[in-house]
């Protein structure tokens, strides 16, 4: 007997691949990431492009990538090099998949870690862990808790193990099950949140700092990271949406999905703005705080509201969910692609990538304590990871897909897969071929351009 298995359907029930491809949308990204890079990009102006962003690139790109998926059935590397054959192109365009493939690897190294903070806190939360009375002794709950390789090992190799074990079994009724009730918790808790900043000060500065903008005030770093983030948040181009779309079944519509899911994971990412800005104002902390932020200045809310410490609790508990149920879609592709053309069983392929991932999310997570000198042209490697996958690997597998989707593929597969309107699919095809493909040339021109100054 082998251990190849066929790509099957893996997602039960009428609400399942909406279920996984959310859980796979909605993580770390919406209200770790967002946050701390719209602090730290200035706010408004960076928050425009980003939507702009969603819109004129990430959706379009999400609709491609799932019907490769589905109609190509396979892994990235596999999916592509049958479609490129069925429409008598060269299958170096499989390159593309070997690189989505990487990516996603890249980024699960460092989010593993940011998951393991969030495990942390929430030990902190339930043990009593998280008090302090001002911003400074938040920063040092934050420095005191990034310091210990020992305990921050710890927590990162929970999830990567966590991570492992899930994807191991291919458990995805499992997922679908706590996507079904976390999503809504979330927005709950966040919804709490907004309605205590409302009240408690600092709503209005949250506001205007999120939606009040002068384009002129982004630069032209920030206009790329923008970009990055809104691949980052869709899980684009990391072979993550790529292989859950190899398990959707064909009457599922991709576009229908695609704006359900987008739709979504924005709210998400606004809502965790309008919760954690207030915060921020009220407290005089520095938006500009980087990736401690969410974990320096939520305590503090938490802190002063009514029933905060239960709050607490559910939200760094859904928070660890929430990254899980994004991290085993990022490995699901190293993992597919093992079983079903390497014919490894999943068991093994995720024992065999879990090592490698630990290895390299340990490298990542010293670059808080005793590898923080351990920096090339500034950066350590944890932001490395973070930088390479975000700002230059999503969006160039992005025009990669795009242009596949465009030009290369031959579009009947489009017809059938997306199987929408003639306008409808036109005002697509328009997207995939220009729209998209420039703007994302045109920002890395435009960084290009800064860098080489
Ligand atoms: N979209 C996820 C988030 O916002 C991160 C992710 C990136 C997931 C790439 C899969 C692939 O947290
Ligand atoms: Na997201």
């Amino acid at each position: 007997m082998t251990a190849r298995e066929k790509p099957k359907t893996l997602w039960v029930g009428r609400w399942g691949f909406i279920l996984a491809a959310t859980g796979s949308a909605v993580g770390l990204g919406n209200i770790w990431k967002f946050p701390y890079m719209t602090g730290e990009y200035g706010g408004g102006a960076f928050v425009l492009v980003y939507l702009a962003c969603i819109l004129a690139i990430g959706i379009p790109i999400m609709m491609a990538e799932i019907s490769f998926g589905r109609r190509g059935r396979g892994s990235p590397i596999d999916a592509i090099r049958r479609l490129a054959q069925e429409s008598g192109r060269s299958a170096l365009w499989s390159l593309f998949g070997w690189m989505a493939m990487l990516c996603g690897f890249m980024i699960l190294s460092f989010y593993v870690v940011v998951a393991g903070w969030s495990v942390a806190y929430l030990w902190k939360a339930v043990s009593g862990g998280l008090s302090g009375s001002s911003v400074e002794e938040m920063a040092a709950i934050f420095g005191a808790n990034n310091a210990n390789p020992w305990s921050l090992g710890f927590w990162s190799t929970l999830v990567t193990l966590a991570t492992m074990l899930i994807v191991g079994k291919g458990v995805q009724e499992g997922i679908e099950k706590s996507v079904r009730w976390m999503m809504p918790g979330m927005v709950l808790i966040l919804g709490i949140m907004i309605v205590y900043g409302v009240f408690s000060g600092g709503f209005g500065e949250a506001m205007s700092f999120l939606f009040a903008f002068e384009l002129g005030n982004l630069s032209s770093e920030g206009l790329l990271a923008a970009m990055g983030q809104a691949f980052f948040t869709l899980s684009l181009a990391s072979g993550a949406i790529l292989t859950y779309g190899s398990y959707l079944p064909d009457d599922k519509s991709i576009a229908r999905t695609t704006f359900s899911v987008a739709l979504f994971d924005t709210l998400v990412a606004l809502m965790a703005g309008l919760a954690i800005f207030p915060v921020i104002f009220a407290s005089g902390m520095d938006p500009d705080s980087g990736p401690g932020l969410i974990f320096m200045s939520l305590p503090l809310a938490f802190q002063q509201m009514p029933l905060g410490t239960l709050l607490e609790i559910a939200f760094f508990f859904m928070l660890t969910l929430a990254a899980l149920t994004s991290a085993i879609s990022m490995i699901e592709a190293t993992v597919a692609w093992l079983n079903q053309s390497r014919g490894v069983s999943r068991a093994k392929a995720s024992w065999g990538t879990g090592i490698l991932l630990w290895i390299v999310s340990t490298l990542a997570m010293l670059s808080f304590n005793v590898g923080a000198d351990w920096t090339l042209a500034g950066k350590h490697f944890f932001d490395w990871l973070d930088y390479l996958t975000s700002r230059w690997m999503m969006p160039l597998g992005g025009l990669g897909m795009a242009l596949m989707a465009g030009f290369v593929l031959r579009n009947e597969i489009f017809r059938s897969e997306l199987g929408l309107s003639r306008t409808q699919h036109a005002l697509w095809l328009f997207m995939v071929r220009y729209v998209s493909p420039l703007g994302i040339l045109l920002i890395f021109i435009d960084a290009l351009g800064v860098m080489a100054l």
